[in-house]
């Protein structure tokens, strides 16, 4: 079994960009600036906001972290969204979800300029994806690829599966492995909470890609020998032993699970690193000049 290791690819991406950057800037090009806002005080959101800002500045990107109340009414921040995209400063910007349940997660996307919607998440860039057309890729399937493509995974005509349907994660990582491409050119099965005998289904992927959001859902005996075994989940679980109180787990009982299949990645450091620099390469392509 060898290791997908997310965090040492993430950082050969972040050294490649930097070097881009000071190249561009050096010439009178502009710096790319993201901008995120994060509402509410959820501890996990607010470490990963935190991790995309610092990784701008690794790069040498600008940033611009929105902190706003978990109050705050859905009209406002629909204000703040029309602020950034009339910014001309700012090049791309995420709204880190979830959002409180008084917001409506669509309204807020759909509100987003597609041309600054560095996530992908906008109806346009979703569909531009589908239809194959250069646009910006959802981060976390797109680092997923990312990963397979600079790990030489061959993906062409192999059975992958993809646990999980979310607009995020699941859907779009179906259409990116399955379109023409390499990676890519796969035969692709999406499997979901409704679906009956999944793991006689799972047991037949080549490329198991797991984005359901239950801690340590996959088990051995849901993996071919040999697999090529992607783990999206990350989680927080209590542990008193721990110094924090939780221990972050994935979707995949790791411990069984390696010592089955090829490749495997880690949680923490498989996946969520690699969509940090998947967020990062989006930005630098946002900048128009
Ligand atoms: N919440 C979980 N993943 C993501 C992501 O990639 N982008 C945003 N904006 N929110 C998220």
């Amino acid at each position: 079994m060898q290791l997908l290791d997310g965090k040492k690819t993430s950082q050969d991406i972040q050294l490649e960009l930097a070097d881009l950057v000071k190249a561009k800037v050096a010439k009178g090009g502009k710096s790319p600036h993201l901008a995120a806002v994060l509402v509410g005080e959820d501890g996990a959101s607010l470490t990963y906001v935190n991790a995309k800002v610092k990784a701008c500045e690794r790069v040498g990107f600008k940033s611009s972290l929105i902190k706003l109340s978990q109050s705050i009414s859905e009209e406002e921040l629909l204000e703040e969204i029309e602020a950034l995209n009339n910014n001309s400063d700012i090049d791309g910007f995420i709204v880190q979800l979830p959002l409180p349940k008084h917001i409506d997660e669509t309204k807020i996307t759909l509100a987003v300029d597609p041309t600054k919607d560095v996530d992908g998440f906008h109806p346009q860039n979703v569909g531009r994806m589908a239809l194959g057309l250069p646009t910006f890729l959802p981060a976390t399937p797109n680092g997923v690829i990312e990963l397979l493509k600079r790990y030489k995974i061959q993906t062409e005509g192999k059975n992958c599966v993809v646990v999980g349907r979310s607009n995020i994660v699941g859907s779009p990582m179906s259409i990116l492995m399955s379109r023409k491409g390499n990676p890519g050119n796969a035969t692709v099965t999406l499997v979901h909470s409704r679906t009956k005998n999944m793991s006689e289904i799972t047991k037949e992927a080549d490329i198991l890609i797991v984005a359901l959001g239950i801690p340590e859902f996959i088990n051995a005996d849901m993996v071919k020998e040999g697999a090529v075994v992607i783990d999206v989940g990350i989680h927080r679980v209590e542990d008193a032993t721990a110094k924090r109180g939780f221990r972050l787990k994935g979707d995949v009982k790791f411990e069984e699970v390696s010592s089955k299949c090829s490749f495997i990645t880690p949680v923490p450091g498989g996946v969520g690193p690699m969509t940090i620099a998947s967020l990062l390469m989006n930005t630098y392509q946002s900048v128009n000049d």
